[in-house]
């Protein structure tokens, strides 16, 4: 194990988490909530917030007050004080420069190339709560699922407004109309979280994943697993393979029925570190009934959907689909509070004592480290999470 890591040169000795508001329009999810202060200072560690990082996610200043942060004007006062600065988005340069020598960045998202670079040159010390291992000693830490089970709920919710039909199956004096059809692509966290609450809304579902292990959870939720005769090979992890151009196009041509039948289309199929497999082709669409909706929840790496533009609403032929570029963000109070507690969770792993403690060692603190004192951490350009 590595001894502590130093204290950086900063003004002030208190052991100080940071968190400012996030540079991104888009980005209403704040690292630290009020109740993630109060936990952390539970277990010692006092935090420092900049005013009005929790406003766009429902936290106001008063809250973070009444929890024990100490609040600051702007985010110079919180950054230059920072011992560990939390984030959702990578750090910018300007934050970087503003760090004392020797903090501790955690983010959710890995710093691409030039962020990497940058936060070596500032001899930090950052970590990717992406990168993390899902094993179960690092569940409370698991940022991926807490932000996935966030995004396929809010999926289910905009694919029932949009698709402007009951979900439920509903008996009328003026007749019974029948339930919405939801086809849902994916059953990962985001996959089986838009199943579960497009069944609470009574809606007939299916779903298919690559993996043959997801047919019992799919089943579990009271949806219809759609078997395909397609051999596929589990990737690494227990995560899915990218599927070669034969088998995708096989997929394709075995899942069109399902896609022509549906209302709602949510897709969320994806391979660590790969673009997102393109599995619905123009024609798929267009063999939609217009009106029907696609939640394209892939479009971050590229969309799961051909004619998915991250950001935009596209309409082919009635089919309206709907690529959302961070869908988390779209229930800000919720992300936020399961993020803080993530966020929480790591920090009690990574602080002793009030010292930031970096064992390498620990498969946890290993997977995550992206730059370790000032050094780009082996592997970690190569290894997109
Ligand atoms: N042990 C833990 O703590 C833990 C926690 C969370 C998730 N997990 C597991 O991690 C795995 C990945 O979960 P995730 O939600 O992050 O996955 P993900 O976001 O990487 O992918 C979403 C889903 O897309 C599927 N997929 C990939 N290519 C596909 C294709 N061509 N067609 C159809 N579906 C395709 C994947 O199998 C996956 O289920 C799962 O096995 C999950 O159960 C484990």
């Amino acid at each position: 194990m590595d001894s502590a890591d130093p204290a950086p040169r900063g003004p002030g000795d208190t052991f100080l988490v940071a968190a400012v508001s996030e540079v991104s329009a888009e980005e209403r999810r704040a690292a630290l909530t009020p109740a993630g202060v109060r936990r952390l200072a539970g277990a010692g560690i006092g935090c420092v917030v900049q005013s009005g990082l929790g406003i766009a996610a429902g936290f106001p200043d008063e809250d973070y007050l009444a929890a024990d942060a100490q609040l600051a004007p702007d985010a110079h006062a919180a950054l230059s004080r920072a011992r560990i600065l939390v984030k959702v988005g990578v750090p910018t340069p300007a934050e970087i420069a503003q760090l004392p020598e020797g903090a501790v960045v955690l983010s959710l998202s890995s710093p691409g190339p030039d962020a990497t670079a940058a936060l070596a040159r500032a001899g930090l010390t950052a970590f990717a709560l992406e990168r993390l291992p899902r094993i179960s000693r690092a569940q409370a830490m698991d940022a991926l699922s807490s932000q996935a089970t966030v995004a396929g709920y809010w999926a289910a919710l905009l694919a029932a407004e949009r698709a402007g039909r009951f979900f439920p199956m509903l008996m009328t004096a003026a007749g019974t109309v029948p339930p919405a059809r939801v086809l849902v692509i994916g059953a990962g966290v985001a996959g089986l979280q838009a199943i579960a609450t497009c069944r609470r809304l009574g809606a007939m579902v299916e779903a298919y994943d690559v993996r043959p292990a997801t047919k019992q959870e799919v089943e579990s939720l009271g949806a219809r697993f759609v078997e395909l005769p397609l051999e596929v090979e589990e990737g690494e992890g227990g995560y899915a393979r990218e599927l070669t151009d034969e088998t995708r196009t096989r997929l394709q041509k075995l899942l069109e029925e399902r896609v022509a039948a549906s209302d709602a289309l949510i897709t969320t199929a994806a391979v660590p570190g790969r673009p997102a497999p393109r599995i619905v082709t123009e024609a798929m669409v267009a063999s939609m009934h217009p009106g029907a909706v696609i939640v394209d929840l892939a479009a971050p790496s590229g969309g799961n959907c051909e004619l998915t533009r991250a950001g935009e609403e596209v309409v082919h032929r009635g089919v309206t689909i709907l690529g959302p570029r961070n869908a988390p963000a779209m229930m800000p109070a919720p992300a936020s509070e399961l993020y803080a507690r993530n966020v929480a969770a790591f920090l009690e792993l990574i602080v002793e004592e009030g010292r930031v403690v970096v064992d390498v060692d620990d498969e946890i603190v290993a997977a995550t480290c992206v730059v370790r004192r000032g050094e780009v951490r082996s592997g970690v350009a190569e290894t997109a999470p």
